[in-house]
């Protein structure tokens, strides 16, 4: 069967110079027969699969591309062989070279009996291009996977304050969708002042000016579509962008975290009634305690006073008598100043407090515990510093530290061999005074130190371990410390440390 010739009038010349057009065209351009072997292929198609013209003239397609490469582009070619153009525009595996992206056109070209006496194939390889597609694609992906997924919301706008991006964070934010906001102004979603001040803002900062807001972020209020504003923190950025400068906000909603703070300040407010209760029920604990030893003194009196009465009324002798009236009087008065000290308290009123000499107070407790004192065999030494300034406290407070303390210290004692001394001190360091409770009893092991100021906690039979954390309680509230050291073998120490009043001092330099 005769291949349909070039066209009648074509001298060679020109058919040499048709041929050089071919070749110096950078698209692959190639000729098959109706047997589907080369007749032609140009210069740019040689290069590409590396073969000179013998190489491929006259061979059959599928040997120069490969049997892979040839069955994915076969639909293609049998459509343009049914005599109809043809086209495929994707990956082709090559023999040769490998997977390359092709833009290929197939085109029939007729005999004169109307059937396809061949086709012309052109191809242009988009392979770099598709690549570059494909990275750039992907590189849009993964900023569209950030702003998708952002819990924040992030808004680009350009120099106009015009919204260029929209991600569903900021969607749900602010109660738009995207497509609603797109190309609108910024100021929307901003209630006064600045929805009426944004396009100065950002003028301003165009215009060389200082922007309050770029790279530090602040406390901005956003407004919903539904017309409610939110606490925001806004920090915003400034990037080139399509050829100009734009900025993107990135908007974190704070409304949980100013509840969180103000649910913490209701609680710090519970808390610190919460503290109060605690305080008055360590007082209702320390009635009972407190109280015990007055009562009990005032009862074994009573007791002494009525025998002693009954002496009296044989010899005349009411010396002892008195006596222990005066003490039944005395710790009457003391269990009813306990008392309306509690009853101050409780009732939120200010204790009564006033200019004192701690070593006053220190005298009154010794001679008021005397009695256990010596019936326990301690000996008691007080070192007081007479130069001591007066210092401002509740008296009545001051001596329940010092009742609870001595008798701590002789019950430490009071099972104990050998010497029992228990030492009283008060002196000045610097700005502070001390008044210090020694003794020379077992000690508190490094376990329970832990555990004395806590409520309840006792190592005695009868005990009732309120009276540390109530001295504790008591200390603060004269503005003290109370400190507790031990050296297990050695005897314990509690050291009240209360604050130099100033006002007093002056008093005294003036006196
Ligand atoms: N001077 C001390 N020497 C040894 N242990 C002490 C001394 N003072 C307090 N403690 C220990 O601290 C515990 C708690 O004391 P406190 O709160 O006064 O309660 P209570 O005297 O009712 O036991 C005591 O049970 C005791 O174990
Ligand atoms: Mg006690």
């Amino acid at each position: 069967m005769e291949e349909q010739g070039p066209e009648v009038g074509l001298g060679d010349a020109e058919l040499k110079e048709l041929r050089q057009v071919i070749d110096s065209c950078p698209a692959l351009v190639a000729s098959l027969d109706r047997h589907r072997h080369y007749r032609f292929a140009n210069r740019a198609y040689l290069y590409w699969f590396g073969l000179d013209p013998d190489q491929v003239e006259g061979h059959h397609i599928r040997e120069i591309i490969g049997e892979e490469a040839y069955q994915t582009i076969l639909g293609a070619l049998d459509q343009a062989y049914a005599g109809e153009s043809a086209r495929y525009d994707g990956w082709v595996p090559y023999q040769p070279m490998g997977p390359r992206y092709i833009s290929g056109r197939y085109m029939p070209r007729f005999a004169e009996d109307g059937s396809v006496a061949g086709i012309t194939l052109l191809v242009l390889d988009r392979s770099e291009e598709q690549r570059a597609r494909v990275s750039m694609e992907a590189a849009h992906q993964h900023t569209r996977g950030i702003l998708d997924t952002a819990a924040d919301a992030i808004i680009t706008i350009d120099g106009r304050g015009l919204i260029r991006s929209f991600n569903p964070a900021a969607e749900r934010m602010f109660g738009y969708r995207a497509g609603e906001v797109l190309g609108r102004n910024v100021s929307l979603l901003m209630p006064s002042p600045d929805h009426e001040h944004h396009d100065d803002y950002i003028r301003h900062y165009l215009e060389g000016g200082k922007a309050r807001v770029i790279g530090t972020g602040r406390e901005v209020r956003g407004m919903h579509r539904n017309g409610e504003t939110m606490p925001l923190q806004l920090s915003v950025g400034e990037f080139e962008g399509s050829g100009q400068r734009q900025f993107v906000g990135i908007l974190h909603d704070i409304s949980r975290l100013r509840r969180a703070e103000e649910d913490a300040r209701v609680r710090l407010d519970e808390l610190a009634r919460a503290e109060r209760m605690q305080v008055l029920s360590e007082l209702a604990g320390g009635i009972a305690h407190e109280l015990s030893h007055p009562l009990t003194a005032i009862g074994a009196r009573a007791e002494a006073a009525r025998s002693q009465v009954f002496a009296a009324g044989r010899n005349g002798e009411m010396k002892a008598l008195e006596e222990s009236l005066e003490v039944i009087v005395s710790q009457t008065e003391r269990a009813g100043r306990i008392l309306r000290s509690m009853r101050e308290m409780v009732g939120g009123n200010q204790e009564k407090v006033g200019p004192e000499s701690l070593n006053a107070i220190v005298e009154d407790v010794v001679v008021l515990l005397g009695h256990e004192i010596r019936r326990n065999g301690v000996r008691c030494r007080k070192v007081l510093d007479p130069e001591l300034p007066h210092v401002t406290v509740d008296r009545v407070q001051i001596e329940q530290i010092l009742v609870n303390l001595l008798r701590n210290a002789v019950e430490a004692m009071m099972d104990q061999q050998g010497k029992r001394e228990l030492t009283v001190v008060s002196r000045r360091d610097g700005d502070s005074l001390h008044l210090e409770v020694r003794d020379s009893g077992p000690g508190i092991s490094e376990a329970n130190q832990a555990h004395l100021f806590q409520p309840f906690f006792t190592t005695k039979a009868a005990g009732l371990g309120q009276g540390l954390p109530l001295c504790a309680s008591l200390a603060r509230r004269n503005g003290a410390t109370l400190e507790a050291r031990s050296t297990p073998g050695h005897g314990a120490s509690f050291t009240l440390v209360l604050p130099v009043d100033r006002t007093v001092q002056r008093q005294e330099a003036r006196g």
